[in-house]
């Protein structure tokens, strides 16, 4: 592949990866891929879910290792075998799934495989030295509180803070901003941004376009293991990337039809609820939501959403108000009897509550069909039709897997949510919770997913969505309610909905305030 930027041809690549293949049993993950990173750019590398970036990113730091092709740093052939020998070279990567222990500290994950030094600081040094890197990069993390206290925010800030303590100056990124809220995602670019004027490089794996056009100088599209472009992101477009990405057009708008209410099948009435710490999470919430109708929350991640979906799907309680699921009370029941009912769930965090990673592909999307026919009959399993199921789902929703009975654990991050969708979707029988669907999810499986909540719609389902994307929300839901700090300050018709009403309604305007708020703030624009 020629390289686009002639200036280029010049300057020694900081990384320089020739002819990587890396197969794994029944796919070849990465088929004779170059790529070159330049000193002080940023390179996004786009590709569908399970195309083959993170594999090509773990064989750079050493996760995996190459079946054939070989790996020049800042010019010299590089034998990386570990990551340890990717952290002496100042390689350094963010994962898309975090790989911090969550019963240690921050400046204990910090360090943690660092033993190989000569000399180890003790504890107040490296809380010392942490903190010094807090400053410098504005990166707000105590060193000395636990993983599992943290947020997914606050521990994307951990996994950057040991790049910098590690002094990798070749940044790898997969997917960072897939489970930032905008601010953090804001914060995190402004970070990034400070590491290149430092003369740092990056490699950033992102699904989403705007951030290509953000970060990157230039972009490389795999497909299906192999590169299939590598363009200067000023000369290129959303849809052109998107149609290199996928081999076909995608459409960023979607057609829907009118929506028709029918009864309700979900009321929640006066709900209230509260933390571990005794706070109120949840204070007095009511919406009800009809067949056929969706309904958005929009809102920044922790303002109840999580409390909200989990309450209302028997995964957490309430301390008082009521859940009524197609007229029925359901407050604080069980998980089990929840789903009994007919409700899907999507949850947020898919990797701990969405899979079982060391069970088969095929088993984890037939798990919510284990109790009835025709999976089990009379008592006993139907291997035949487990199967059958299996393979609806994964051609329907297009699950690149090499078999069914592959592990969960060894699909690609996007492929995983897939399982999750295609199992939830599919045992809708009223009722679908989905929180965050399009996570993580490639261009055309987003618009493959919001098509089917769409669709469940039509059938006469209600959909409860709950999202940080505006246009997803606007595009997908009839109606949108805007949560902040455990209340609902108002709703809007999503063919209505101002994307900067409910901007301020998410910093905790009412609905009113916030028209006003949108309205003042056009005046002043036109004032100028
Ligand atoms: N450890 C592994 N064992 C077996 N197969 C693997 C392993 N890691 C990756 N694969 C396979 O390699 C292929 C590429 O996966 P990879 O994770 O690189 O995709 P990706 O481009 O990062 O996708 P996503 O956008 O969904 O994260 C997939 O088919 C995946 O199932
Ligand atoms: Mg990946």
């Amino acid at each position: 592949m020629e390289d686009t930027m002639a200036l280029q041809n010049d300057l020694t690549p900081v990384v320089e990866m020739k002819g990587i293949t890396k197969h794994f049993p029944g796919v070849t993950a990465n088929n004779q891929v170059t790529l070159k990173l330049y000193p002080g750019e940023v390179l996004a590398l786009l590709g569908e879910n399970g195309a083959g970036k993170s594999s090509l990113m773990n064989v750079l730091v050493g996760l995996y290792r190459q079946d054939e092709g070989e790996i020049l740093v800042r010019g010299t052939p590089a034998e990386i075998h570990s990551p340890k020998d990717a952290v002496q070279l100042g390689l350094g990567m963010v994962h898309q799934n975090f790989k911090l222990v969550e019963t240690m500290t921050v400046a204990e994950n910090v360090v943690l495989g660092l033993k190989h030094l000569d000399f180890i600081p003790s504890f107040s040094e490296i809380c010392r030295r942490i903190n010094t890197i807090s400053r410098q990069y504005n990166l707000q993390v105590d060193p000395r509180a636990y993983i599992w206290q943290l947020g997914v925010g606050e521990q994307q800030r951990v996994e950057i803070l040991k790049l910098i303590y590690r002094g990798a100056d070749i940044l790898i990124l997969d997917e960072p901003t897939a489970v930032l809220t905008p601010q953090e995602s804001g914060e995190l670019s402004r970070i990034i941004a400070q590491m290149i004027d430092e003369g740092k490089s990056a490699i950033f794996i992102t699904h989403k376009m705007e951030e290509i056009k953000r970060f990157s100088q230039r972009v490389q599209v795999l497909r299906k293991g192999e590169t299939a472009a590598v363009l200067e992101t000023s000369k290129t477009t959303p849809s052109e990337l998107a149609r290199l990405m996928v081999g076909r057009e995608v459409l960023f708008r979607l057609e829907k039809k009118i929506c028709c209410p029918g009864e309700p099948v979900l009321e929640v009435k006066n709900l209230c609820a509260s933390n571990e710490a005794g706070r109120p999470s949840l204070q007095d919430l009511s919406f009800i939501i009809r067949a056929g109708e969706i309904l958005g929350i929009a809102g920044v991640a922790g303002n109840g959403q999580r409390k909200l979906t989990e309450v209302i799907t028997g995964l957490d309680r309430a301390d008082s108000g009521k859940v009524v699921i197609q007229g029925k009370d359901m407050t604080n029941r069980t998980p089990l009897d929840l789903i009994q009912s007919g409700v899907s769930h999507i949850p947020p965090d898919r990797i701990s509550m969405g899979i079982v990673g060391d069970m088969s592909v095929a088993s984890n999307l037939v798990m919510k069909e284990y109790r009835s026919e025709p999976v089990v009959k009379r008592g006993i399993f139907n291997y035949k039709e487990v199967a059958k199921s299996a393979k609806e789902k994964i051609d329907a929703y297009n699950i690149s897997t090499p078999s069914q009975n592959t592990e969960a654990k060894f699909l690609s991050g996007g492929n995983i949510q897939k399982i999750i969708l295609a199992r939830e979707i599919g045992a809708c029988r009223g009722l679908l919770i989905a929180s965050y669907p399009s996570r993580g999810l490639d261009v055309g499986a987003m618009e493959a997913v919001r098509l089917q909540l769409i669709d469940q719609r039509n059938i006469g389902n209600a959909v409860l969505l709950v999202s940080e994307d505006l246009e997803e929300l606007i595009t997908v839901a009839d109606r949108i309610a805007v949560i902040y700090e455990g209340r609902i300050m108002g709703e809007v018709p999503a063919e209505k909905a101002d994307i900067k009403i409910i901007g301020h309604m998410m910093a905790g305007a009412s609905l009113k305030g916030a028209a006003q708020a949108a309205a003042e703030a056009e005046l002043g624009e036109d004032g100028i």
